[in-house]
């Protein structure tokens, strides 16, 4: 029966269990509970192993996906051993390794015995740069929308039943991705929202189930302890729940979400514990110290000071100041804030929320040299392009670990006309093409007012960051 409903009606075959499952009430003579002392370590753990979405495929499933993969690289994958399968399968998709784990899985999934692969907060906010694995990496070469095509393609051929996840792919509505290394992220929260009431009960859409789509580039990790407010728009108050909307899947109850809230207390004090990793190569001091006098001129009084006892203003510029693409900013109305600010996510208390920011927060720069591309869409592949507008790139494709140290980001190569851009999916996905919506390469003009000498000096101060 399930089977038939269609996608939209399904998560309300989940209401009739509803009654079945509401809280215990607690009874007057039962000991108080201790408070619960978040742990960051705990909360790392949690990322890894706790499965807080339903599963999507299995190690059978996943171990065969080349099957699926375009020629000429399904050939190459069955020549290849295991192991270089397995890398080209990493590759192919933006995996990393779990660090000091001989598995030889990927960490963007937590894995349960019966070997259940659930997409975890690691598949979009853990990768590697140059090659190097780095905690709280935005992971900038993540093909979301590759693996859900190739895990479907797959359980087909092994002829696996389909699930929730395969259904969304195979009717197109819920695009993941379009382009390698950002994901249609936010969309998915505020959609997922429409499904609930303010006490988080699963409840028949509220109102719009169409959604502008776009795609963004996650921020890092290590910017979380200086945060007041979330996400590039500022909107959401800094806490535990807020990192929750991830599981709002119809499939989750109420419960099932209210069970996890002390894992997110301590999933919440590891996010603080993350630091800006240091730039590992040359630095020419001297040139860094001129860079850091400009930078306190031109570009403090949004971004902050760094070094002994750094300050960060947390301010939100208006989007005709900023001037980059503001398709993020439109996607969410003020009347889909103000529900959210009415909700269990802000235990009922509005305070704090801002429904109507009008523009993007100005983010840290700790660690920005790793973090490429910039831009909250990931439009300009690194910072010498961010300085320098005019040659920002329009259609450009990252490399998978190559790092430019001269212009600090990615390697990227160009291409000068859409006409040529391959016609196969998961190969057109590498391209970013900035004339997409949601995908403008353009704004963020101060560093215009510089001198290339002074952007040569900001750029070498940015490296220390
Ligand atoms: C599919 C990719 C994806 C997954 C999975 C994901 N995130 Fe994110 N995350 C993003 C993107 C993209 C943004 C930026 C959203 C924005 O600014 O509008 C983001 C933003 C955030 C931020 C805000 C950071 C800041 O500085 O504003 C935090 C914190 C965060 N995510 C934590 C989590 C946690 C915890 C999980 C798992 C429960 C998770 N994310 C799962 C993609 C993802
Ligand atoms: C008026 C405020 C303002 C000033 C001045 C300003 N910025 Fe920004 N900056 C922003 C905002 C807002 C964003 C986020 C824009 C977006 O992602 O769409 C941003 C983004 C950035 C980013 C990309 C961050 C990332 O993680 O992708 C870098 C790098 C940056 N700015 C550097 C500079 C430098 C260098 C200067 C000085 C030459 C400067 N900014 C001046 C507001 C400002």
């Amino acid at each position: 029966m399930m089977r038939r409903l269609p996608l939209l009606l399904i998560p309300f075959a989940f209401l009739a269990l509803a009654p079945l499952m509401s809280e215990r009430p607690v009874s007057a003579d039962e000991p108080a509970e201790a408070p619960f002392i978040p742990s960051a370590e705990r909360g790392r753990k949690h990322l890894l192993e706790t499965p807080y979405v339903p599963w999507h495929f299995d190690t059978e499933t996943f171990e065969n996906l080349w099957k699926s993969w375009p020629e000429p690289l399904r050939a190459e994958a069955e020549k290849a051993s295991p192991e270089q399968r397995r890398r080209m399968t990493f590759t192919r998709y933006g995996f990393t390794a779990r660090s000091g784990d001989e598995s030889g899985l990927p960490e963007q999934y937590s894995i349960d015995k019966e070997g259940r692969w659930a997409v975890s907060c690691l598949a979009c906010h853990s990768g590697q740069v140059g090659g190097q694995r780095i905690e709280g990496l935005p992971n900038a070469h993540l093909a979301l929308q590759t693996l859900a095509e190739d895990v479907l393609a797959t359980k087909k051929l092994l002829k696996k039943p389909m699930r929730i996840y395969d259904l969304g792919t195979a009717s197109g509505q819920i695009p993941l991705g379009t382009t390698v290394g950002t994901t249609n992220a936010v969309v998915f929260s505020i959609a997922l929202l429409q499904y609930r009431d303010k006490d988080l009960n699963v409840v028949p859409p509220r109102s719009r189930l169409r959604f502008p789509h776009h795609d963004l580039d996650a921020p890092p990790w290590w910017h979380f302890k200086k945060r007041t407010h979330l996400y590039i728009d500022g909107f959401a108050k800094k806490g535990h729940r807020e990192l929750m909307q991830f599981m709002l899947v119809p499939q989750n109850g109420r419960d099932k979400v209210l069970e996890a809230e002390n894992d997110f207390r301590d999933i919440k004090a590891y996010l603080e514990t993350i630091e800006a990793p240091k730039w590992p190569h040359d630095i020419d001091t001297v040139l860094a110290k001129k860079g850091e006098g400009i930078f306190a001129k031109h570009c403090a009084s949004c971004h902050g000071t760094y070094g002994e006892r750094p300050t960060y203003p947390d301010k939100i510029v208006p989007i005709d100041v900023v001037g980059t693409d503001r398709l993020r900013l439109d996607a969410i109305t003020v009347e889909e804030r103000t529900i959210y600010s009415g909700s269990w996510f802000t235990n009922y208390d509005p305070k704090g929320v801002r429904t109507d920011p009008g523009g993007y927060v100005a983010p840290p720069l700790d660690g920005i040299w790793a973090s490429a591309p910039y831009l909250h869409n990931g439009s300009v592949p690194t910072l010498w392009h961010l300085m320098n507008v005019k040659a920002r790139p329009t259609l450009w494709k990252r490399s998978t670990t190559g790092y430019d140290k001269e212009r600090v980001g990615l390697v990227f190569e160009t291409l000068d006309d859409p006409a040529k851009l391959p016609t196969e999916k998961s190969a057109r996905r590498e391209w970013f093409d900035t004339s997409k919506p949601g995908k403008s390469e353009q704004g963020h003009l101060f560093p215009e007012r510089l001198t290339d000498e002074q952007k040569r000096a900001v750029l070498e101060y940015l490296k220390t960051l």
